[in-house]
């Protein structure tokens, strides 16, 4: 008796989880984060410009900062970050903006971020990674 209940209620816990994920994708269009297969020719940080408002950021995080450290974007731009390590799990979190990412060696994970307003968005790494954790950041600067 106990275990149907049991059953029934962390089904329903799951469902919960499951609905909220479908519900940011897609109700609120907010953008869940990809885990892609590595590709190997990622060993370049880059900043490509696809058009005036959509930007590719490839990202490499390693001890202790993120290259590039500085992104800069015009205001209204989408900026698709591309991200990973170079030596130990780092972490990605992008101010004011909800992105909390993993930079994780030998994968890469994809975030989807608009930047609407103008102004700094400090990156950090939130996942401690040695002695020059708390120094490791980068930014965002949407002119
Ligand atoms: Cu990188 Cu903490």
């Amino acid at each position: 008796k106990y275990e149907i209940k049991t059953i029934l209620l962390s089904s329903s816990v799951m469902a919960v989880f499951f609905f909220a994920i479908l519900y940011n994708a897609f109700a609120r269009k907010i953008d869940v984060p990809a885990c892609i297969p590595y590709n190997a020719t990622f060993r370049q940080s880059a900043i490509k410009k696809v058009d005036d408002t959509h930007y590719e950021v490839y990202i490499i995080a390693r001890m202790w900062a993120f290259d590039p450290a500085e992104i800069i974007v015009p205001a209204g731009s989408t900026v698709d970050f591309y991200l990973t390590s170079a030596d130990v799990v780092h972490g990605f979190n992008i101010e004011r903006k909800g992105v909390n990412l993993m930079a994780i060696p030998g994968a890469v994970n994809k975030t989807t971020v608009n930047f609407t307003d103008y102004g700094t968005y400090r990156i950090v790494c939130h996942e401690y990674c040695g002695a020059g954790h708390h120094n490791m950041m980068a930014q965002v600067l949407v002119t």
